[in-house]
């Protein structure tokens, strides 16, 4: 079985900022899916990025969804602002949440779609009582703060148990992992089970957005190929 239904979000942590209009017309023009937008603090994670007025200012310039990552603390503070600013998808850390139901029921109400996340080293198990209520479960595929690190290989198994979860609990959310995402390893990503890959550095730091969009997607869909020829209990698609 082929999937149509992989989606890649370019992330645009990678992309040249003085030119970043241009840079998601250019992602968008090579389709895109969603673009990722990486909102980092300086407290929950060692960076700082951007925040609302750059996600409002993106959402005059693109027709995509906005996914809109958000690596800081006390994430409740700014839930209106980024859904007023234009985002489709605002995802937590469920290391940022103590009340994550409340913060999740919060986003909700915006009439923006919830995210919850989790760092490599968190547990799945964190998540169990919110799946159902989940738009979207972010796997990291690196700790968070930066572009270009590479993808820890033990996420795989882990991006397998998020799927037997949603599938098990039958939640209606999304999975889509995040770090170190490279055409190399998109094939083996989907065959895990994830539905949305998050790339930044090897989208915006190829040559050709396009073709690399292309061979992700291509890649992707080999690796669903390769997962029906091996056909696992409990897999639902
Ligand atoms: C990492 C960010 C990622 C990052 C991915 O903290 O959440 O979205 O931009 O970049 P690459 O694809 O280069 O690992
Ligand atoms: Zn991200």
């Amino acid at each position: 079985m082929i999937r149509a239904d992989v989606r890649i979000a370019p992330s645009i942590l990678s992309s040249d900022f003085a030119r970043l209009a241009e840079e998601v017309a250019r992602v968008e023009a090579a389709g895109a899916d969603l673009l990722h937008v990486d909102v980092m603090d300086g407290h929950f994670v060692p960076n700082l990025t951007i925040g609302p007025p750059i996600v409002e200012a993106l959402r005059k310039v693109t027709r995509l969804p906005l996914d809109v990552h958000l690596m800081i603390t006390n994430p409740d503070c700014f839930i209106q602002e980024f859904a007023e600013a234009g985002a489709n998808y605002l995802t937590v850390h469920v290391e940022a949440c103590p009340h994550l139901h409340r913060t999740v029921q919060s986003i909700k109400e915006r009439g923006v779609k919830a995210g919850v996340t989790l760092n490599p080293a968190t547990s799945l198990s964190t998540i169990e009582e919110i799946i159902a209520d989940a738009d979207l479960l972010l796997i990291m595929s690196v700790n968070p703060g930066f572009g270009g690190q590479h993808f820890i290989p033990s996420v795989l198994s882990k991006i397998e148990r998020a799927r037997q979860l949603i599938d098990r609990t039958g939640s209606h959310a999304v999975l889509e992992v995040d770090g170190g995402v490279k055409v190399d390893n998109a094939g083996q990503i989907i065959h895990a089970g994830a539905d949305i890959l998050v790339a930044g550095s090897a989208i915006f730091c190829s040559d050709d957005y396009k073709a690399t969009i292309t061979a992700m997607r291509d890649a992707a869909h080999s690796g669903a190929a390769d997962q029906s020829s091996l056909p696992r209990a409990g897999r639902q698609r």
